[in-house]
């Protein structure tokens, strides 16, 4: 939800500054702005709606010479999509110019008391109040530039990432966080700050994240200050990056969507590494076994997540029951966090996140902690916040996830949560160990039997022509399938804008069953395990109604093969496994349906990867 980024130092500001913001876009892109403060102590700012691209054509003729500059993708939230509510926004002087990631809660009260002092404001944003709260508190407390932000900071409730620029003083942004992401790359001679390393990555590795309610005062030819908002200086931790910037490039895909789901023989070897041993015999995720008793001892386990990472949680629930013989509930984040929770020590609350900063699922965890359980985390991004936040946590360590659909991410988190289901039954002995064994063995394998998965890729093309212009669809499954016809109908929905409902395929005859007639078309995800005859029972029942079957079914299937107009078929594996395979042709139709569609597949309208706010 939104993406900043600055730079200070002898490169070219623009550039640096347009090309971090091509890499944040996929957190944004309802508009994009710039602020350059100019040797001459002048502060162009140019703002333009919709994708940086615009923001780009917009300054082709315009002075661009600067020693330093912010700049932002926008996500909407206070105030429409428009050039006046574009960050970077101004304090009423123009002294100064601050862009902005996050909400800020108390903004009415404040922009009220501010009017009062003669403020007036040009945008409806939150972001406009807190740059003349800045301002206002400088010039009436006649004090520095840091400590009015700081001051104005402690006025602030809710979240923010930020960076501020002044007119007269090329040499210097002040930047600071609370709830929002915000790190700091520390190049030779020269400074950045972004929502996320991507937009420094090529300069280089050294980087500091921000914590909450930190400022940093990055000064040219100083060294890095971090305060916090007692105007206490900070010891300053330097992480050195471990991406690349080859995994921030299309690779000769067409969308990062499709490079995303071709690379998933490779995440899943990535994730698995050194986690699965001895030939499949031992399970080793360090964040459990340093707590193992904790989850053997576990009376509940409570898994907290949103989107997509929600739907890897109900696969989460499956697992660990199946396996470890554990209660576990899945609740999306958002609600959890408001409905008074009763979680104690003794409750385990694994999250799930891929950004690692979803606003929600932050804010679960953070209640889960003060009741007293324990929380295990579970993300891709290295230094978020949310394995920050949490007790123990594993990296599902697929790389970047740049599409905003999700689909590696998926994988790789159904991959972690089958490991820890199967490390925690290892040490519970609740499964026998032959199982445990076999399970190993097929982990091992699963990057080359998705190899032979994606071999489905030009058949599924030509079988999207059929459905591009279907106005709704539904996606069913049953047991572990379930899931997956959730996840594949909300891939659908988000990139092609087809109404898509994922559905227990058991529970179509209690209601939904009266929707399918020859325009509903079905996709059934029916692969050979232990509920396939049921399944086999909901597929007779759309056909009967007329309604025409995409299924998904195990190699050599032959009831369904009969009956559904189309089949897919996957490699057998144990039930367990099933989802990360039965998903990938999921993922692959609704890309080539969006394709057909024109749509644009890795930013689709109204949506971010990142979502830091409520
Ligand atoms: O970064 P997170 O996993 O916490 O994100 C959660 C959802 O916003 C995310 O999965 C979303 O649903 C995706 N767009 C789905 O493709």
């Amino acid at each position: 939800m939104c993406g900043i980024v600055g730079y200070i130092g002898d490169g070219n500001v623009y550039d640096i500054l347009i090309k971090g913001l091509h890499r944040l876009e996929y957190r944004g892109y309802d508009s994009a702005g710039i602020a350059l403060v100019n040797p001459e102590g002048k502060l162009n700012v140019y703002k333009a709606m919709g994708k940086v691209s615009n923001l780009e054509s917009f300054c082709r003729s315009k002075d661009l010479d600067a020693k330093a500059g912010i700049a932002h993708t926008r996500w909407a939230t206070h105030g429409e999509p428009s050039d006046s509510n574009a960050h970077p926004h101004f304090s009423e002087d123009g002294n100064l110019a601050l862009v902005h990631n996050g909400t800020i809660e108390n903004y009415k009260v404040l922009k009220d008391a501010l009017s009062q002092h003669g403020c007036h404001f040009h945008s409806e944003t939150d972001t406009e109040v807190l740059v003349q709260l800045i301002e206002y508190i400088r010039v009436t407390n006649n004090c520095t530039l840091v400590d009015a932000v700081r001051e104005a900071l402690k006025q602030v409730v809710g979240a923010y990432a930020i960076a501020v620029i002044e007119k007269n003083n090329p040499d210097r942004i002040i930047a600071a966080r609370k709830s929002s992401p915000l790190v700091i790359g520390i190049g030779e001679n020269e400074t950045f700050l972004a929502s996320d390393a991507t937009p420094f990555v090529e300069y280089t590795k050294d980087c500091v994240y921000l914590k909450d309610e930190e400022l940093a005062v990055i000064e040219r030819g100083e060294p890095l200050k971090i305060l916090n908002l007692e105007n206490q200086e900070s010891q300053i931790d330097v992480t050195t990056l471990e991406l690349s910037i080859s995994q921030l490039e299309k690779g000769g895909y067409p969308h990062f969507m499709l490079k995303e789901i071709f690379e998933q023989p490779n995440t899943l070897r990535d994730c698995i590494r050194g986690r699965v041993v001895d030939g499949g015999k031992r399970f080793v995720l360090n964040g459990v076994l340093d707590n193992i008793e904790k989850f053997i001892n576990a009376k509940r386990i409570v898994i907290v997540a949103c989107g997509t990472s929600w739907h890897a949680g109900l696969l989460g629930k499956y697992l660990l029951q199946d396996m470890c013989r554990i209660p576990v509930e899945v609740e999306y984040a958002s609600e959890f966090r408001y409905s008074n929770p009763v979680l104690d020590d003794r409750d385990i609350v694994i999250a799930i996140s891929q950004s690692g900063e979803t606003a929600d699922t932050l804010a679960a965890i953070q209640i889960a902690r003060r009741q007293g359980a324990f929380v295990y985390g579970i993300s891709n991004v290295v230094g978020s916040s949310i394995p920050r936040e949490t007790n123990s946590g594993t990296y599902i360590h697929v790389g970047p996830e740049i599409g905003v659909a999700s689909t590696k991410a998926f994988t790789g988190q159904v991959m972690v949560l089958t490991m820890l289901a199967a490390s925690i039954a290892q040490a519970k002995k609740t499964v026998p160990e032959e199982q445990l064994e076999e399970l190993g063995r097929h982990i091992l394998q699963i990057p080359e039997t998705v190899k032979e998965v994606l071999k489905l890729n030009d058949t599924i093309e030509r079988l999207s022509l059929i459905y591009t212009y279907a106005r709704n669809f539904l996606y069913l499954g049953r047991g572990y399938s379930y899931p997956v016809a959730l996840e594949g109908a909300l891939k659908l929905k988000e990139i092609s804008y087809i109404h898509a409902e994922g559905y227990p395929a058991a529970e179509m005859k209690h209601g939904p069953i009266a929707l399918i007639d020859e325009e509903m078309p079905s996709v059934i995800i029916a692969p050979n395990d232990h509920l396939y005859e049921k399944i086999v029972s909901n597929v007779q029942q759309v056909k009967a109604r007329g309604g025409s079957i995409i299924a998904i079914v195990t190699e050599g299937d032959k009831l369904i093969r009969n009956i559904a107009d189309h089949v897919l078929e996957v490699p057998k594996m144990p039930e367990c496994l099933t989802p990360i395979i039965t998903s990938i042709p999921l993922q692959l139709l609704s890309y080539y349906i969006a394709i057909n569609k024109g749509k644009d597949v890795d930013m689709p309208r109204n949506l971010a990867k990142s979502v830091t706010v409520e």
